[in-house]
């Protein structure tokens, strides 16, 4: 965090920052946006100064420049204000960039400890976001379709991205009626190979001396250009800010009507004009040739960011983003995600665009992620993110499979969204529990019993566990979801299967529990059983921010079963973990003779942690289990913990951060070495396994906070 913020102070230039001290020494567009919304954390003056310094250089026509030039630093930069020849003499360059902005300024009111000043700020900018939405939807939309077209790979914000290679090669260039020019990219010290290529800088400045001899005139550029595209990532972007604006407008008051027609119009564009049904993903359109453009980027999930995506077609996107292409979760020998289908010929996991993770990217598809449910992947993201610039710099861009960091180095926006997303990480979930602290709980009187069903008058019968686990998989198969290990409690109250579930619960009170007979069937009957009655004790409370919302929610409900009564302790702790003592309770919980220790699961199975689901976000996502699979899935449901972001090992810092699980089980789990020695077999095999394995007597442990948050 510390290091992060020197690279951004070192960077800063008293106006805004640069994106990094060397190779890109002036203003950049969208680079202001991301590097702000990481001040925010921690100088909110400083993060409205960058949006303020870049919209000072705003068009009259509205639009936002791609670069702001620094007068004091020129010459180090091609292309640069002599060879742009924008109107007015302004020290900018002639296109723009995927406007972030309002996502910026959204963020930087939401997260303001001086609300007051950051209203104030909203008041001044929202005039200046408003007006460069219009530019982009007066002059790059003027067939009104909802989508605005850029006219330069530049403007995408992915310069030579593999998706532009089709539109570019149409552009046929003459060497000798091109500009004279010489790049300055390549004299930085990064290696050629990984940055465009001389072809591709051709055909970019062929694109600014088509745009100079048209004197920047749109419509004109309109008609003679070779290069117009409807891209995915931009709209997502200009969708999700168009978003983030129909909030700020309404929090300083405005008439926010005409944001929300171009928020309509361009979600429903995206989702219903470059959704490619064939492909099963967005795909830019060619605007030239009339065609979709069809290739395999990281851009293409962008709506996800934007939330514009269906809900089936972020199914199919989520599918697509989660495989070998993208690096799916646990493959262990990449980083999440790279910006090119790794299948793919053209992949290459150094070069620029064309294959290398991006912190900026990935910042945004994980937020997209979670807003559709998947929180296992948004988290593995997150914890990619966090561990790239910690273990190989904050570099701009990172090779996908060694990690490797590539181009400039002390980058601004790597060291921006670090820090929020570590704040995001660790504090926020500090603050939820905060705010959700004992006090404000509430504390159940009584022991209340979850399987009494009015009318139902329960007979013993033969095959009840059978039933019983059927309904609960009914359950399963209706309101969670396996991807996401999370529990849909709204809509499982009101159903069907949830009554019936109700039904056959409430046969447990005659049910023989001596016929339960083999250890896989008590496994799967208890572990399915704890983690229906949490589900249950959700709903029937109306839990909806947290078990803690009830204090002592898993002493105080329970199922009667035979002539006993349980309650999620009651399993866990006595049934599961042979009634070994409960972190920091001072005795088990079947006391003396209790007659339930009879049915304890004997030797205790350490892996049941990973099983159980206390309905908070840092437990194990939940599932389902059965007795004849049950080894394997417990197996499985291990592995997945443990190389989920509940285990992290920082080889640079000598630490491991493990989830409290190992913490608050020390009974089950032993000491530290006896964790390593637990988690060696389950972890990937890669160099952090082989990291651990080799410093077992010194690395430090740390445990992670732990998310009460409910897993809906
Ligand atoms: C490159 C990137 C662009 C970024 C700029 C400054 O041009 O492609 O996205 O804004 O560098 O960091």
């Amino acid at each position: 965090m510390k290091q992060a913020q020197k690279i951004l102070n070192g960077n800063w230039t008293g106006r805004y920052t640069k994106p990094s001290p060397g190779l890109y020494p002036h203003q950049w567009h969208w680079d202001s946006g991301f590097i702000a919304i990481g001040y925010a954390h921690y100088h909110e003056g400083r993060a409205m100064q960058e949006i303020r310094s870049l919209f000072e250089h705003q068009w009259e026509n509205g639009m936002v420049p791609q670069i702001a030039f620094n007068p004091e630093t020129l010459g180090n930069y091609f292309p640069e204000p002599d060879f742009w020849q924008v109107p007015g003499s302004r020290l900018t360059s002639g296109i723009t960039m995927p406007p972030l902005h309002a996502i910026a300024c959204l963020h930087i009111y939401q997260h303001a400890k001086n609300r007051r000043r950051a209203h104030d700020f909203l008041k001044e900018i929202y005039p200046k976001l408003m007006a460069s939405h219009r530019y982009l939807y007066h002059h790059r939309d003027p067939a009104k379709t909802g989508l605005v077209y850029i006219r330069h790979p530049w403007e995408s914000g992915l310069d030579n991205s593999p998706s532009w290679d089709r539109p570019l090669k149409t552009i046929q260039v003459d060497k000798t009626e091109l500009p004279a020019y010489e790049r300055k990219d390549l004299t930085h010290g990064v290696p050629a190979e990984q940055r465009p290529s001389d072809e591709d800088y051709d055909r970019y400045v062929y694109l600014v001396d088509l745009f100079r001899e048209n004197h920047y005139n749109e419509a004109e550029i309109y008609d003679q250009c070779p290069f117009l595209v409807q891209d995915v990532l931009f709209n997502s972007i200009l969708c999700r800010a168009n978003r983030d604006l129909v909030e700020m407008g309404k929090i300083i008051d405005q008439d926010v009507r005409e944001v929300e027609e171009w928020l309509g119009q361009t979600s429903q564009a995206i989702r219903e004009r470059m959704w490619s049904s064939e492909r099963k993903q967005f795909d830019p359109i060619d605007l030239v040739t009339g065609e979709q453009l069809p290739t395999a980027t990281a851009a293409s999930f962008m709506p996800l960011f934007a939330v514009a995506a269906s809900q089936e077609q972020a199914r199919l996107l989520y599918e697509r983003l989660n495989s070998v292409s993208f690096c799916a979760l646990h493959q262990g020998n990449c980083f999440t995600i790279p910006n090119y289908d790794m299948a793919q010929n053209e992949f290459d996991p150094k070069n620029y665009w064309r294959g290398p993770v991006w912190i900026n990217i990935n910042w945004m598809l994980s937020q997209g992620l979670k807003s559709y449910g998947y929180r296992e992947k948004s988290d593995a993201m997150k914890k990619d993110m966090i561990q790239l610039p910690v273990r190989f710099g904050f570099h701009e861009y990172f090779d996908s499979i060694t990690g490797k960091g590539y181009g400039s180095d002390s980058f601004g926006w790597t060291s921006s969204l670090f820090i929020d997303l570590v704040y995001d990480y660790y504090d926020e979930d500090k603050q939820t529990l905060n705010w959700l602290g004992w006090r404000k709980s509430r504390k159940l009187k009584d022991v209340k019993i979850l399987n009494e069903a009015p009318g139902v008058i329960p007979m013993p019968a033969v095959d009840l566990a059978p039933k019983l686990m059927s309904s609960i998989g009914e359950l399963k198969d209706m309101f969670y979801s396996m991807d996401r290990g999370l529990v849909d409690y709204e809509a499982m109250k009101r159903s069907e299967e949830y009554r019936s579930y109700l039904e056959s619960a409430a046969y447990l009170k005659v049910f023989d529990l001596e016929s339960l007979m083999t250890r896989e069937e008590k496994l799967a009957f208890w572990i399915n059983l704890y983690n229906t009655i949490v589900v249950q004790g959700i709903v029937e409370l109306g839990l909806n921010a947290s078990v803690r919302e009830i204090s002592n929610f898993f002493t105080h409900i329970a199922y009667n079963i035979g002539d006993y009564t349980f309650t999620p302790d009651d399993i866990e702790h006595g049934i599961l973990r042979s009634n070994t003592r409960p972190p920091y309770r001072i005795s088990p919980v079947f006391k003396g003779r209790d007659p339930r220790r009879t049915h304890m699961v004997e030797p205790m199975d350490n892996r049941i942690h990973f099983a159980l689901v206390c309905g908070s976000r840092s437990c194990a996502p939940i599932r389902f289990y059965e007795a004849n699979a049950i080894d394997d899935q417990l197996e499985t449901a291990t592995r997945n913990f443990i190389n989920s972001s509940e285990v992290v090992i920082l080889p640079e810092k000598n630490k491991i951060l493990l989830s409290e699980i190992f913490n608050w089980y020390k009974k089950d789990f032993g000491q530290r070495r006896d964790i390593f020695r637990f988690l060696r077999p389950y972890l990937d095999q890669d160099e952090k396994a082989t990291y651990l394995k080799e410093h077992m007597d010194t690395i430090e442990v740390e445990y992670l906070f732990y998310d009460w948050n409910l897993n809906h």
